[in-house]
């Protein structure tokens, strides 16, 4: 049944209609406002603007749910592995055994850069942040690919999407083995995708890298637990380039440099340093959680918060599970863990976090995961943006696929100067 919302503006009558989701979200449609009344909304930071409709991912942020596709992400996280799950995020539905079969012919087929491209890293300094190495070397990626320009964006669409999920870990790789002056390491097609993103990380020339089974599975969740995870910052930003109708590698390298902000995907990386910082000052964490509660301090509790979840991140439980049972697995001992224990326990029970409904995030806890893994604090952000890869893929897609598209422009509402003249330079003093 159509149900509409009534409201009042200048003394005019206006019905608009709502719109209800599978899951019961309701929304109302105010894309008649403007024209039926002069007015707009106003709505920063976009906390009550629902951007789109889309079938991709659902949270309930109260309750701490989070679903691909509508599967639980604590099911995925037990049975699935991050190729399965990309495919369902990407065609909305658990591969069967041929269609998972080409899907991994087409991302081994396309694991390697052109080799024209190993020249492009040679131009970076040596203390490049990867996530600039890498949202410039997806774009440059393209250039290789004229179709992508050339065509429209739904032709090859499999290919594409194949090879930037597996080309944005091979060129992760290389920027890392760059950032150490090391000699690059070729994608092995005998290795699986995260196996393979390891072998290229730390392998040498005269050296196989060792894979356990128990890191494998460890980064493996890792990039499942961060696949896709609805309208972020960075997804939107890839929906607005996408909007416009430039191509899935402009899109996703977009979304990469929206990704790097600490307040986003950059904050595994701060949460570490902050971890790092609270060890050396020989603070136990009480001293941060009182500079984290201070708002002219500048510091936050990096890790914690969220914009949609007011409970648990489900993610982030998931990741303390397994962050307990590979340390206990490869019998490391990390102090950086205590402390994050010991602050969450702290946060948890302080009245500033517990009224704001602060809770621990998906970085809080990852990065200590990454680290086990010698995974240097530089490439977190990037560990993120190759988990990212398939749900940005798939926000593309659903772009591209509705005929309703219309370019993102939204409005605004002006506060500056109000009309005056221009003054010639010699009459400026
Ligand atoms: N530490 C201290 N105070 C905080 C924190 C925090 N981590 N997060 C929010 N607050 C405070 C805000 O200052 C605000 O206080 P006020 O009511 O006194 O003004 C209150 O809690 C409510 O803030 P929100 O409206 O929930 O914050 P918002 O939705 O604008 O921002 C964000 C969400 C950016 C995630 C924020 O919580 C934050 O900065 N967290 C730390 C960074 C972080 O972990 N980012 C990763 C997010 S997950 C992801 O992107 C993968």
């Amino acid at each position: 049944m159509k149900t509409t919302v009534r409201i009042g503006i200048d003394g005019k009558d206006l019905e608009l209609p709502t719109v209800v989701g599978s899951e019961g979200e309701r929304a109302i449609d105010i894309s008649s406002l403007r024209k039926e009344t002069g007015y707009i909304t106003l709505d920063d930071g976009y906390g009550n603007t629902g951007s789109c409709r889309s079938a991709i991912t659902f949270i309930d942020g109260e309750k701490g749910i989070l679903r691909y596709r509508g599967i639980p992400i604590e099911q995925l996280a037990e049975h699935s592995n991050f190729i399965e799950t990309a495919y369902l995020i990407i065609y909305g539905h658990l591969p069967n055994r041929a269609e998972l079969r080409v899907f991994s012919d087409l991302l081994t087929d396309n694991a390697t850069i052109h080799e024209a491209m190993r020249h492009h890293f040679e131009g970076f300094p040596a203390d490049a942040h990867p996530m600039a190495i890498l949202s410039s070397m997806i774009n440059a990626s393209s250039c290789f690919s004229p179709e992508l320009w050339q065509t429209s964006n739904s032709d090859h669409f499999e290919s594409h999407a194949a090879k930037l999920i597996s080309q944005v870990r091979t060129i992760a790789a290389f920027s890392y083995r760059k950032s150490l002056g090391r000699p690059i390491i070729y994608p092995n097609p005998a290795y699986k995708y995260t196996a393979n993103f390891l072998h290229m990380m730390f392998s040498e020339p005269y050296r196989e890298y060792p894979l356990k089974p128990e890191f494998v599975k460890a980064l493996d969740l890792i990039f499942l637990l961060h696949a896709d995870h609805e309208q972020n910052c960075s997804t939107s930003t890839v929906r607005m380039v996408a909007s416009s109708q430039a191509n899935l590698f402009a899109s996703a390298a977009a979304g990469v440099c929206a990704l790097w902000g600490p307040l986003h995907g950059g904050a595994n990386q701060a949460v570490i340093e902050m971890l790092e910082q609270i060890r050396q000052s020989g603070d136990d964490g009480r001293r941060f959680i009182v500079a984290a509660k201070d708002k002219t301090s500048g510091k936050k509790l990096m890790g914690f918060g969220h914009r949609v979840y007011r409970n648990y991140d489900p993610r982030a439980k998931i990741i303390k599970k397994a962050c307990d049972e590979l340390l206990a697995a490869a019998n490391i001992s990390d102090p950086l863990l205590d402390i994050a224990k010991r602050l969450e326990e702290a946060a948890l029970n302080d009245s500033y976090f517990v009224e704001r409904r602060l809770y621990p995030n998906v970085d809080f806890y990852s990065g200590i995961i990454m680290r086990a893994l010698r995974i240097p604090t530089q490439m977190f952000t990037v560990i993120f943006a190759i988990g990212r890869m398939p749900g940005w893929i798939a926000n593309f897609k659903e772009i591209m696929e509705d005929t309703q598209s219309r370019i993102y422009r939204p409005r605004q509402v002006y506060v500056g100067p109000t009309a005056n003249d221009y003054v010639p330079l010699e009459q400026r003093d």
